[in-house]
């Protein structure tokens, strides 16, 4: 039985009793581990986000405890609500596994495999689901579309072949800057990104776009070619800021701030977003209060030499079969303790 005025829902045979309203990746995302479906379009801090890239599908085999009968097809976890006694798979699934794969070809289609000169390289979710899903080569006979690269503002660069349409960036111009610029113009396979008769994206918190782009398509033109991530130390910073609450890491090579970006979470989505005068104009050390190295918990090229101790929550900690799900993250911690 569930708690009182809670729905339980059992993800990869994992149970757990979340508030009514809760999605379905939500409720993963509490869980933790390798059972969280990865997500290219949703974005818990933009309103409205999730639906588009179907990189989230799970199988619901049990619908709810009054209605036990399966969905009839995959659904997206971003997008659909838990129900009592709901049961969900995800990676136990070879339905969901396969139509993953399918998912991450299809996004593959048009995205170059540009990884090695592409400033993205070792923060993009679509490179990590190319390894991990994608087939060696492709069955993709037509031509690709192509773009030219596009300058958007003075430090916004498009590079539209790599957008894979997930609208984040529309959504951040919407919720975050007095007015939208760009958007999603023309429709199906012509859909792209674009500035309204060749604007120029220049609001107060416009950057936010390069941050929540989960591919290289949208890029810090004060950060282009300058270093591959992995070899840049992050330290979490703070500043007095008027716009925003001026909390970023700062991304050093040396003594030198390469770039300023807003701090990330395990799900790689931003805690607060940044106003631009903090991300283009603060490049010195001096504009800022050091805190300490920043923990990056993302398993990926990123990480590499820097070592994060995971905390499991308290949801963790008080139900084993939780521990089971996390248990590699857990001796990960045992050992770097
Ligand atoms: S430019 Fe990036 S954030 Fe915007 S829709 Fe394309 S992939 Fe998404
Ligand atoms: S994250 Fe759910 S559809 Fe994109």
């Amino acid at each position: 039985m569930a708690e009182e005025g809670k729905f339980r829902v059992t993800i990869d045979g994992i149970a757990l009793d979340v508030a009514p309203g809760t999605t379905i990746l939500n409720a993963a995302r509490q869980i933790g581990g390798d059972i969280v479906p990865p997500a290219m379009c949703y974005y818990s801090k933009l309103e409205g986000s999730g639906g588009k890239c179907r990189t989230c599908l799970v199988k619901v085999s049990k619908g709810s405890e009054k209605d036990p009968r399966p969905m009839p097809k995959l659904v997206a976890s971003c997008r659909t609500t838990v129900m009592d006694g709901m049961e969900v798979q995800n990676i136990t699934s070879p339905d969901v596994v396969e139509a993953r794969k399918g998912v991450v070809e299809m996004l593959l289609i048009n995205h170059p495999l540009d990884c090695p000169v592409c400033d993205q390289a070792g923060e993009c979710k679509l490179q990590d689901l190319g390894y991990e899903h994608g087939a060696d080569q492709t069955r993709y006979e037509f031509e690709r579309r192509t773009f030219e690269r596009i300058d958007i503002g003075e430090q916004i660069q498009l590079h539209m072949n790599r957008c894979i349409l997930c609208y984040r960036c529309v959504y951040v111009a919407n919720q975050l800057t007095d007015g939208r610029e760009h958007g999603v113009i023309h429709r199906g396979d012509h859909s792209e990104i674009s500035t309204f008769i060749e604007n120029a994206l220049d609001n107060d918190f416009i950057g936010n776009v390069i941050d929540v782009c989960p591919v290289g398509a949208l890029t810090d033109k004060t950060f282009r070619f300058k270093n591959r991530v992995w070899f840049t130390k992050p330290v979490d910073a703070h500043r007095d800021c008027p716009t925003c609450s001026g909390k970023v890491t700062l991304w050093y090579k040396g003594e030198e701030v390469l770039r300023v970006t807003g701090r990330k979470d395990e799900f790689n989505e931003v805690d607060e977003f940044i106003c631009n005068s903090c991300r283009f104009e603060k490049k010195k050390t001096a504009d800022w209060v050091l805190e300490e190295p920043t923990i990056v918990e993302k398993e990926s090229v990123i990480t590499a030499n820097h070592y994060a101790v995971f905390t499991p929550p308290p949801v963790i900690k008080n139900n084993p079969k939780l521990q089971e799900a996390n248990v590699e993250q857990l001796a990960r911690t045992e050992r770097l303790k």
